[in-house]
C-alpha cells in the first residue's frame, strides 16, 4: 500500500494538508461536510494516484464500523468514512428521531482508526428540495428485511449511489451484520457498473455473542441480557445443521423455542433458511444456506444472520 505522495502544491487545501510533504504520510484527518469539496478532494485523490476505501455509515460507531475502516486501509491508501444518518431509509413509524448520534464522539474514533476524511453531509445537501429520483434494486429487496420495511431499500440504495458518486471509491466495505443490505448493495454496484470492489466484512460481536448495533444503546439491564436470544437461535440453528438436520421449518421450530426461553416477552419479526445469493427461502438446509432473523426485544428491533452450514 501507498501512504505517500508527490502532491506539493496542490490547488486543493485539504489535500494538502493531508499530504504535506511528498515523504511522509502524516495522519491528519480531515472533516469534509460539502458535496463539493468532497468530490474536489476524490477527484484530486485519483488524479494522484491514491486508491480511496469508502466505508459509508450512520454514525454513533462502534468497534464493528471501526473494523470495517481497518479492513479498508488494507486495500485503499486513503479512506473516507462518511457519517449520515439517512432520512429515506427509516419508514415514518420508524426511529428516525431517536436514531443514535454522537458526531464528536464519531470523529475522535475515526482518528483514533486512523481514517483519512470523514465526510458528513447535510441532508439537505443530498437531499436538495424537489429531489426525485430514487434507486431500487428489485428481486432481493422483496424479502427479509424487504418485507417488513418496504421503503427502507429504496432509501439505502439510494443514499450510497449518491456516496459513490460523490466519492468515487475504488473499493467500499460493508458488514455481514446487514447481510441483505450487502447482497442488495452489491447487486446495485453490478448492474449499475460502477467498477467498484465491493467487500462484506465479518460480523463483530460482543463477548456473549450479541452482534454489534448502534441499536444496542437501547438495551439496558433485562433486555441487554435477553438479546443473547438472537444468538443463542442462530448458534442452535448451526448446531442442528451440523448434526444433519435439513428441513428449515423442524430448525425454525427450534429456533423460536429457544428465543421465548431467553427471552420470553419477545416479538419474532421473522426467521428465515435462505439461498446465500437469490436470497429466497430454502427447502432444504444445503451448504451456504443462511439463516436470517429479526426480532423485537423490549421494543428493540434487533437482526442478525449466520451461514449455517
Ligand atoms: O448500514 C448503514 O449504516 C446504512 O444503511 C448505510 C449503508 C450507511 C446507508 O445509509
Amino acid at each position: 500500500m501507498n501512504r505517500s505522495t508527490n502532491g506539493l502544491n496542490h490547488p486543493i487545501d485539504l489535500i494538502l494538508a493531508c499530504y504535506p510533504d511528498d515523504t511522509a504520510y502524516l495522519p491528519t484527518m480531515q472533516i469534509i461536510r460539502s458535496i463539493r469539496k468532497m468530490q474536489q478532494v476524490s477527484r484530486r485523490l485519483a488524479a494522484d494516484g491514491q486508491t480511496i476505501g469508502l466505508v459509508p455509515t450512520m454514525g454513533f460507531l462502534h468497534r464493528g464500523h471501526l473494523s470495517l475502516i481497518k479492513r479498508a486501509q488494507k486495500n485503499a491508501d486513503c479512506v473516507i468514512t462518511t457519517i449520515f444518518v439517512n432520512p429515506t431509509q427509516f419508514a415514518p413509524h420508524e426511529d428516525l428521531d431517536k436514531y443514535p448520534r454522537d458526531e464528536k464522539g464519531d470523529i475522535r474514533k475515526i482518528r483514533e482508526a486512523k481514517g483519512d476524511i470523514v465526510f458528513i453531509p447535510k441532508a439537505d445537501e443530498i437531499y436538495p428540495d424537489d429531489f426525485q429520483t430514487y434507486v431500487t434494486v428489485e428481486k432481493l429487496t422483496g424479502t427479509l428485511e424487504g418485507k417488513s420495511r418496504p421503503t427502507h431499500f429504496r432509501g439505502v440504495t439510494t443514499v450510497v449511489a449518491k456516496l459513490f458518486n460523490i466519492t468515487r471509491p475504488d473499493l467500499a466495505v460493508f458488514g455481514m451484520k446487514d447481510f441483505q443490505q450487502a447482497c442488495v448493495l452489491k447487486q446495485m454496484t453490478r448492474d449499475l457498473g460502477w467498477p467498484i470492489r465491493f467487500i462484506i466484512a465479518p460480523t463483530v460481536r460482543e463477548k456473549d455473542g450479541l452482534a454489534m448495533s448502534s441499536r444496542n444503546k437501547y438495551l439496558s439491564g433485562e433486555a441487554r441480557k435477553e438479546a443473547r436470544c438472537l444468538i443463542y437461535a442462530l448458534r442452535t440453528a448451526r448446531e442442528m445443521a451440523n448434526s444433519g438436520v435439513t428441513v428449515p421449518k423442524k430448525i425454525i421450530t427450534e429456533m423460536r423455542a429457544v428465543i421465548k426461553a431467553t427471552c420470553p416477552s419477545a416479538r419474532i419479526d421473522y426467521i428465515a433458511l435462505t439461498d446465500t445469493t437469490t436470497l429466497k427461502p430454502v427447502s432444504k438446509v444445503v451448504r451456504g444456506t443462511v439463516c436470517s432473523l429479526a426480532v423485537h426485544v423490549h421494543g428493540v428491533r434487533l437482526i442478525d444472520n449466520m451461514k449455517i452450514a
